[in-house]
């Protein structure tokens, strides 16, 4: 027999099936119970409720797994380019070289943008942060495509956008740094692979002969594969709610990517260097602001420890720990004061009971500011790097959710404001 739940309300008992997933998740399907009973569920912030039955991600916040389409990160990020694992998101399984070479191909067939967007690139003051601007141009591509918007898009069409946007927003993330520096445009480069382009086109002068650190390469590689999925976090359902209006890809990706860059979200890597950096200013001790982290008085706060699904540790930060340490070595980093203030933070948070019992563990957003630092790539473009990372899961997500044809996206409330009441002449207001 189908399992089920019973509710009992008001001596009335009502049946919620439960629908379980391959690795064995449980739900109670609410779906019909507003109308047979009137009642709605609460839960601010969807922590417990499952929005969709989604193939692509799995992940176990207690024991610290994450799979992409069944293949554990550990594995992805040691053996895997992020342009097949963009593949292996977006179309369900690994490329054959055939695939990955035409996959390949067709990304560097796309990857300069309008010459248009450069003068809508000229028209943000420089201080502009790059989130904004890259925000600000993913939509406007809808401008560009016209075509991108229609809901009835084939599957070539439909293609023909997700290659798009993965060409282009690395043109687009480093334009947005050169726009904010003052510096000319560097254009692709197609016999570079998509994480020394993107570093290329960030990094390089046209007076200059640039050279691509494979050290940095392969650590971009790693953080980027790392970012690319999280199942419904919070830009990943923001997608998925606009995407379920029938929104374009391009306006779907562009709301992901302003949820991304709140501090709450993406923002946080930038946070933790910026943290690491008013350390520094005040002296470097590290024990003062353990205190002040633990001093419920005290509004300091350790930015890149704990995090909300995981619930003992992120296998992300494991992988990315490690990395952190050869980036540091390779590049003769591992005696700068920031990464020693990082350093007895890290330690003071695996070691000392307070963090131990909270569980406040170092997470992604830890060790990827560090990483980043370390790789040059300045502070406010952190984020940034972590919308290209999460590209190719956004646009999964998105594809899953038009394949599936899920309704549109309509929560419900519990209303809390005024009753009833009459309007009033301006003139008779108290
Ligand atoms: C993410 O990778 O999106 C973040 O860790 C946040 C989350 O999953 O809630």
């Amino acid at each position: 027999m189908a399992e089920s739940a019973e509710l009992i309300l008001d001596g009335k008992s009502i049946s919620l099936p439960v629908i379980e997933g391959t690795e064995h998740e449980k739900a109670f399907d609410i779906g019909k119970l507003r109308d047979q009973t009137g009642y709605v569920t609460y839960d601010p912030g969807y922590k417990n409720t499952g929005a969709t039955k989604s193939a692509i991600t799995f992940l176990d916040g207690e024991e610290g797994i994450l799979r992409y389409r069944g293949y554990p990160i550990e594995q992805l990020a040691e053996k895997a380019s992020f342009l097949e694992v963009a593949y292996l998101l977006i179309n369900g399984s690994l490329p054959t070289q055939t695939e990955f070479d035409a996959f390949r191909y067709e990304i560097t067939q796309h990857s300069l943008v309008h010459e248009d967007i450069r003068k809508i690139l000229d028209g943000f003051p420089s201080s502009a942060h790059p989130m904004g601007i890259l925000a600000s141009i993913v939509c406007s591509l809808t401008a560009f495509y016209p075509k991108s918007i229609s809901p009835e898009l084939n599957k070539d069409e439909l293609n023909l956008n997700i290659v798009r946007l993965i060409a282009k927003l690395p043109t687009i993330a480093a334009w947005s740094y050169k726009n904010s520096v003052g510096h000319p445009y560097v254009y692709p480069r197609n016999d570079l692979d998509y994480t020394a382009n993107f570093l290329y086109m960030m990094f390089s002068f046209p007076t200059e002969k640039y050279e691509v650190n494979p050290v940095v390469v392969s650590a971009l590689n790693k953080l980027l594969i790392l970012h690319a999925d999280h199942e419904q976090n919070c830009s990943t359902s923001t997608v998925r709610l606009v995407g379920s209006a029938n929104a374009s890809l391009y306006g779907s990706v562009s709301a992901g990517i302003n949820a991304l860059w709140g501090p709450l979200h993406g923002g946080a890597n930038q946070e933790v260097i910026e943290m690491l950096e008013a350390i520094e200013q005040d002296g470097g001790d590290t024990s003062k602001f353990i205190n002040k982290a633990k001093d419920k008085n005290d509004s300091f706060r350790l930015m890149g420890f704990g995090h909300r699904v995981y619930k003992n540790f992120d296998p992300r930060a494991k992988i990315i720990k490690v990395a952190a340490d050869e980036v540091l070595q390779a590049l003769g980093m591992q005696d700068s004061p920031l990464l020693k203030i990082a350093q007895e933070l890290e330690q003071a948070a695996l070691t000392d009971q307070y963090f131990v019992e909270r569980k406040l563990y170092p997470n992604v957003d830890f060790y990827s500011g560090i990483i980043y630092k370390a790789l040059g790539i300045p502070t406010e473009m952190f984020t940034v790097m972590f919308a290209v990372g999460r590209l190719p899961g956004w646009i999964a997500q998105w594809k899953e959710l038009r394949e599936n044809k899920e309704p549109i996206g309509r929560p419900r409330q519990i209303y809390v404001g005024e009753l009833e009441r009459d309007y009033t002449a301006i003139g008779e207001r108290a």
